[in-house]
């Protein structure tokens, strides 16, 4: 059986797989009740924000012109019914009239029952440990350029799995801008619109010398650190420089089962992120994980060699630093990472704000090593992501 669509004038659409029965007024509420037998509230308040009429809403932009402050305190439902078509239809007391479409009350109910429902169905990250390295997900550079399908999917596993791997990319400098372009536009920083990882006599970060660089996050330092980092291996001819990556999602949630108290410092200690040279002067301080208001993770924040002294009381510091030295210690651990040397052509990209990642000390006298980088920011590849689902008639 296909699932009959309506297309409300937002680009949404939602099922409309549940009527309207009924329709009652109770108090503050307006009671719908559903063909499946489930009730609904909606406040008075809700409906009447909601209302997407030609003097509510402007159709141009699908953008809300109405403020709800405007409507009287006291607004109430004066009549409300379920019209021929099955949408709600009511009269408000100061004559303002406004229609729902049943998908649209569905998919916004704020019953227990259908918040749950919504909860258990909103996306969540695909978490992996070690055991990814054999089932890395992995697209070739061509499929990216020319088949929106492939390149929906490729985004589509930066959201779940954030790491991926793109084969056979050109062996020209910039040449990770082409995929990017297929994508959106870039995150310039002061590292440039794309940077060049190889060792450097004079180099501002530890990024640019052949040090080990234990697993991180890049620009940890920033206020918004870049969603989706590319790195285009260009040459890779010395001994060591192996690549490691570690889901920060898969420590996150094994520390949050394995570590409660852990867990709740590392998610509320601020800690410091220094990067400075004779021209900047970086810094930001936020927990190592930031939660979103759900409860579930959304940001992985470390670079060790870019930390600055903890400022937390005294009493604090055992505790910090019980749950830091864990954290460090999980993100070494053999059953979370995968470790990949990285061939000329191939390009990693994966979410800078989820997974971290490490480069094995390699030693510049053996060869060259040359990768270019560059970053997008998340909005941009859920955007993509959205409008080529759109296209394609996939669900975004
Ligand atoms: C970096 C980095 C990885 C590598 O430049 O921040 O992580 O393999 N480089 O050199
Ligand atoms: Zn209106
Ligand atoms: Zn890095």
């Amino acid at each position: 059986m296909t699932t009959e669509l309506e297309t409300v004038n937002d680009w949404r659409v939602f099922a409309t797989d549940h009527a309207l029965n009924s329709v009652a007024l109770a108090g503050d509420t307006i009671v719908v009740t559903w063909s499946d037998g489930r009730e609904t509230a909606f406040h008075r308040f809700f409906l009447r924000d909601n209302c997407t009429c030609s003097q509510c809403y402007l159709p141009l932009t699908r953008e809300q012109l109405f403020e709800i402050t405007d409507a009287p305190e006291d607004l109430a439902a004066a009549s409300a019914a379920i019209d021929a078509g099955g949408d709600l239809v009511i009269g408000w007391s100061d004559g303002h009239a406004s229609r729902y479409a049943p998908g649209w009350l569905r998919s916004h109910a704020p019953d227990a029952a259908s918040r749950a429902e919504r909860h258990a169905a909103r996306p969540r990250p695909f978490i992996w440990g070690s055991e990814y390295a054999d089932r890395l997900q992995s697209f070739d550079y061509a499929d990216i350029m020319a088949d929106d399908h492939t390149l929906w999917t490729w985004l589509g596993a930066l959201r779940s799995s954030g790491m991926t791997l793109v084969r056979n990319v050109p062996l020209a400098e910039e040449a990770l801008l082409a995929p990017i372009a297929r994508i959106s536009h870039l995150r310039e920083t002061n590292f440039g619109r794309v940077f060049d990882v190889k060792s450097k006599p004079r180099a501002d970060s530890a990024a640019y010398t052949s040090v080990n660089l234990p697993p991180h996050s890049d620009l940890p330092t920033r206020e918004l650190q870049p969603g989706v980092q590319f790195l285009h291996c260009l040459i890779n001819d010395t001994v060591g420089g192996e690549s490691v990556f570690v889901d920060g999602f898969a420590i996150g949630e094994a520390m949050r089962a394995e570590h409660p108290e852990d867990f709740a410092t590392i998610t509320t200690t601020p800690m410091a992120f220094w990067n400075r040279d004779d021209r900047t002067d970086y810094r930001w301080s936020a927990p190592l994980i930031a939660l979103n208001a759900e409860g579930d993770l959304d940001e992985v924040r470390f670079a060790n060699f870019l930390r600055g002294p903890i400022d937390a009381p005294a009493e604090r510091m055992p505790a910090i630093y019980r749950a830091l030295r864990l954290f460090q210690a999980m993100s070494r651990d053999p059953r979370f990472f995968i470790e990949r040397r990285l061939a000329p052509g191939d390009m990693w990209a994966f979410d800078n704000r989820r997974v971290l990642h490490a480069r094995r000390e390699f030693d510049p006298q053996t060869g060259d090593r040359h990768l270019q980088g560059a970053y997008v920011d998340r909005d941009e590849i859920n955007s993509r992501w959205r409008v080529l689902g759109r296209e394609l008639g996939e669900p975004c």
